[in-house]
């Protein structure tokens, strides 16, 4: 590249970069989709060297008009980017450059490293509100899902062993908390990215008499009060990339937790469960075998979250070992920020879209859930409430189940003298316990799985979600 196209920063340069350099070195090919963030950057830095005199108000005027019709030439796709100009800053500053005059004037007191701080912030504020609206949208569908089976129960599984009964909707509510908490984190993160960087200047501010509280109201950078937040050291300004892990860290939480989910159903669907059918929408067929029909949406949702999780650890492994401030290590900050905005977003938007179309086998549920050996802790606690301690009564029903094994019946089939003769504590009621309604009834608690319980919380999450 001859020397004099990149104006921003070759007048103590003799020689422009190596082509290979200018390859090496370009970020706009990802960088660009910063450009609505940068020029709304740009509008407010410009108002505000217009509010405190460093420009006038025709200069300002003619900035924002060229601003605008750029975005607008972006928006219909027919801007011109150019790799050679290595970033989205340098894109759009030397294209207003071109049109109008005053540009020349515009990244006064301004470096491209408080710049791409500012537009990362506006970044993190948008993506965050875009994905608290689509978990928001998962979570609906997830609640009507809960809401529209009231009487399918299922086992709880731990250690993917059979444990004990639960409604399913008190296992679709469980997911519905996680993804209720990932929600919340996105809005954390949005709070930790509403402080304005723009002032800090390369790392050390500047001379010129700005006013940083302007610029941080022009763009948004408020409190509830709309007092403006500006960041409060010029230094870690620059150097900070806390909220990009930080976003990272709440998209790759909620891969985990989607992938949870999806194992979930992927299990459900199996023939060996068969609780759930999925939508044909949603699942794929085999090239090879004509029967098959496969979870892959649920498993692109486990496998995605992988890619979340790369990403985050790009990130701490990209800023760990920095010295203050900025590096230009850092602008490979974005591509795994970015990409994890995105494969959220639309993991977010499969999973609300997915959940609609499943269809539970209630027979299936019922047969699985009607094995008596999952109300054996019930058994348990009817010796307690004889006075039997726990240890000792958890071992007496332990004792029962290892009777029914050997006779080869269920836990129920037992004959009462049997149950008496393993512990005195049992008496003639000590069946009634494998009433799964009745089970399920007595466990009314705060958080239980008791009838009463989980409708009260799924009233609390229609209000909530309305
Ligand atoms: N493209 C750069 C980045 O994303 C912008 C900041 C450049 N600053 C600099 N001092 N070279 O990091």
């Amino acid at each position: 590249m001859a020397k004099g196209k990149q104006a921003s920063w070759g007048g103590r340069f003799s020689a422009g970069p190596a082509a290979l350099m200018l390859e090496f070195s370009e970020s706009v090919s990802f960088d660009r989709r910063l450009a609505p963030f940068d020029i709304a950057g740009s509008k407010a830095h410009s108002a505000m060297l217009a509010h405190v005199g460093m420009i006038t108000t025709s200069e300002r005027d003619a900035i924002h008009g060229g601003l605008d019709a750029i975005l607008a030439e972006i928006a219909a796709g027919r801007f011109k980017w150019d790799t050679q100009l290595e970033d989205v800053h340098m894109n759009i500053e030397q294209a207003l450059t071109k049109r109008v005059p005053a540009a020349a004037k515009l990244h006064t007191a301004r470096s491209r490293n408080d710049q791409v701080a500012t537009d990362m912030r506006l970044f993190f504020k948008h993506a965050c509100a875009v994905l608290r609206e689509k978990i928001l949208g998962a979570e609906r569908a997830l609640l009507a899902v809960a809401v529209g089976h009231p009487d399918v129960f299922i086992p709880g599984y731990t250690h993917l062993q059979r444990a004990q009964p639960v409604p399913l909707a008190h296992h679709l509510l469980a997911w519905l908390e996680m993804l209720d908490r990932d929600r919340a984190r996105f809005a954390d993160v949005a709070a930790h990215a509403n402080w304005c960087p723009l002032g800090a200047g390369a790392i050390a501010g500047t001379t010129l008499p700005i006013d940083r509280e302007f610029t941080a109201k022009a763009l948004g950078f408020v409190d509830a009060k709309g007092r403006p937040q500006v960041t409060s050291n010029s230094m870690d300004t620059v150097a900070d990339r806390d909220v990009f892990v930080e976003f990272a860290s709440a998209a790759a939480i909620f891969g985990v937790h989607l992938s949870r989910i999806a194992e979930d159903l992927i299990l459900w669907s199996s023939a060996e469960f068969k609780f759930v059918d999925m939508a044909d929408a949603f699942s794929t067929g085999s090239s090879l075998m004509p029967q098959k029909k496969n979870p892959d949406a649920c498993e692109l949702l486990r496998g995605k979250s992988a890619r979340l999780q790369g990403n985050l650890h790009t990130l701490l492994t990209l800023t760990k070992g920095l010295p203050l401030t900025y590096n230009r290590d850092l602008q490979e900050d974005k591509p795994p920020v970015f990409d994890s905005f995105d494969q959220a977003a639309i993991c977010a938007d499969v999973l609300a879209g997915m959940l609609p179309g499943l269809k539970f086998n209630a027979a299936r549920c019922a047969a699985a859930v009607g094995d008596p050996a999952l109300l054996a802790t019930d058994l348990a606690d009817y010796l307690v409430l004889q006075g039997v301690a726990f240890r000792e009564a958890h071992h007496a029903v332990g004792a029962v189940v290892r009777l029914a094994e050997t006779r080869g019946v269920e836990l129920n089939r037992l004959s009462t003298a049997d149950v008496q003769s393993v512990h005195p504590g049992f008496g003639a009621d000590w069946a009634d316990v494998f009433d799964l309604k009745r089970a399920l009834s007595k466990r009314t608690g705060t958080g239980m799985p008791g009838p009463r319980q989980v409708a009260r919380q799924l009233a609390r999450w229609q209000k909530q979600l309305a």
